[in-house]
């Protein structure tokens, strides 16, 4: 691993640069503005991200190419040109901070308003030459080291309050919707658990704030989402221009008194011992807790329970035999790291289906970039962007790509593959800190999904369902 937590690619899938022939990047980004527009209609409407990169890869017989990644023209000013890189060996320059920078790139060219996050720009927006970025990374992996006390418990009892809930509905209506439940309880666990606020003390909060939540979430990304069910009128309405922040303003303002109140022992420490004001703790807080925790475990566990539910092989039956023989004591971190199926499941999920599946970085400095077979010269300032769902189907490193092996990262062979799971913006064997841009939830997320299985199979003996919805279990004896 290098300094920027760039995996080394092992001498196996990557013969050394200098044996590489430089090559111009094939692609192109059309003419101007009818070309990005064309690229834009592709990627919303006609193609969807998965089938816009794919046809691009194939047309160019390269997993590095020049495209134009929307939104942009004819109200949105970001510059849609990019540089894909579609292979784990390319995609992997993403992490170096060496040679590129990550100042208002998160997604893309494109940036929402800063009045979502109170008029500054917050972690994920900074590149690592900032200061304001180590400060911001070291409070919240600080959160996340304390919190790591309560996290199980918190974890469990919202699980068990969401399972109450979903099995009284299906007492009603013989089938329950299963994200109805799970957004309150995420909300009620991170707000708990990063901010020790406990929402049971605002009643406003706990009935709608995991919906205020969604909304701010929406209105900043929703110009840069592939939705393909209301075109032409998502194109026009939901592509082309920034949404505002008025129409949230008053519950965003709601979240951050919630936050500033019940959350002021952690606030306190964001101003005194990382040098943060109140409100850039206060902000950070909301857009930690709302943006990278509540946003992302609201695609994650929806699809981790799908593998499941979805899977024919009997699965479920070695779930319950592992959570059965290795929680005899309780779910605790001892215990949950046991569970290595349960690991793999989980990390095979997050391979295929990545929660956030487009990364963008910009080149800091000219360099060249490596894949398997050439090298590209990358000038400074271009942006580079990495398609995850296509990265983490490489050949060079994945057998049989496509298909979902539950015990893919099982052994020594599994674990090795971990320097080429990339969900978290850098490999599972990298470590996130103030000098990179990788998840500093890493390790939590993916021993979160293991709890949330585990919890499901000691509560469960079976389960199934589709589509979003529970229709039947068997509770444990
Ligand atoms: C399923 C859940 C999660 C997913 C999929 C996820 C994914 C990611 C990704 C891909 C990035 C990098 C974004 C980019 O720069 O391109 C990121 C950054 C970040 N994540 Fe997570 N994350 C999750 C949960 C969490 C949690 C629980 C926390 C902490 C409480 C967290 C804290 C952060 C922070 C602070 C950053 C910014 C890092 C930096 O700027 O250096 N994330 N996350």
């Amino acid at each position: 691993m290098t300094s920027g937590g760039m995996p080394s690619i092992p001498s196996s899938i990557s013969p050394p640069p200098v044996s590489l022939p430089l090559r111009n990047i094939p692609g192109s980004y059309g003419l101007p503005l009818l070309g990005s527009i064309g690229d834009r209609l592709d990627y919303y409407w006609f193609q969807g991200p998965d089938k816009f990169f794919r046809t691009r890869m194939e047309k160019n017989r390269s997993t590095v190419f020049r495209t134009n990644v929307p939104p942009s023209f004819p109200f949105i000013s970001a510059d849609p040109r990019v540089v894909a890189v579609l292979d784990c060996k390319s995609f992997a320059h993403l992490f170096d901070m060496e040679i590129v920078e990550k100042n208002n790139v998160l997604v893309g060219d494109f940036m929402p308003s800063i009045s979502f996050t109170g008029n500054m720009r917050v972690c994920a927006y900074l590149d690592t030459s900032e200061p304001n970025h180590s400060k911001v990374k070291n409070f919240i992996t600080d959160i996340l080291r304390r919190s790591s006390r309560i996290w199980i418990s918190e974890l469990e009892s919202n699980l068990s309050t969401m399972w109450d809930g979903i099995e009284l509905e299906m007492a009603k209506n013989k089938q329950s919707g299963f994200r109805n439940f799970l957004q309150p309880a995420l909300f009620n666990f991170f707000s708990k658990t990063l901010a020790g606020a406990d929402t049971a003390k605002s009643p406003e909060v706990a009935k709608s704030g995991y919906i205020d939540v969604i909304i701010w979430l929406g209105l900043q990304l929703v110009p840069t989402i592939h939705i393909g069910v209301l075109q032409p009128l998502e194109e026009i309405f939901l592509h082309s221009f920034r949404l505002p922040f008025f129409p949230i303003a008053s519950r965003y303002q709601r979240l951050y008194d919630f936050f500033q109140k019940e959350g002021a022992e952690v606030v306190e420490r964001g101003v005194t011992e990382f040098g943060l004001t109140k409100e850039e703790a206060i902000h950070n807080l909301i857009f930690t807790m709302g943006f990278n925790a509540y946003g992302g475990f609201s695609l994650f566990f929806p699809v981790l329970l799908d593998r499941i539910l979805n899977d024919k092989t009997g699965l479920q039956q070695r779930i319950l035999k592992e959570v059965r023989s290795k929680s005899s004591s309780g779910l605790t971190f001892e215990s949950v790291k046991e569970m290595d199926l349960i690991y793999s499941i989980v990390y095979e999920t997050l391979r295929l289906d990545p929660p956030v599946p487009s990364q963008y970085a910009r080149a800091r400095k000219d360099f060249k970039l490596t894949s398997y077979n050439s090298t590209y010269n990358i000038k400074k300032g271009e942006l580079l962007c990495g398609y995850q769902p296509l990265v983490m189907r490489d050949p060079e490193v994945f057998d049989e790509p496509e298909a979902f092996n539950p015990d893919r990262f099982r052994g020594e062979k599994g674990a090795a593959l971990l320097d080429y799971l990339f969900w978290s913006n850098g490999p599972q064997t990298g470590t996130p800190s103030e000098k990179n841009k990788q998840c500093a939830g890493k390790d939590l997320v993916v021993l979160t999904g293991v709890v949330f299985v585990a919890y499901i199979f000691k509560r469960y003996d079976s389960i199934a369902g589709e589509g979003g919805s529970i229709t039947a279990f068997q509770r444990a004896n």
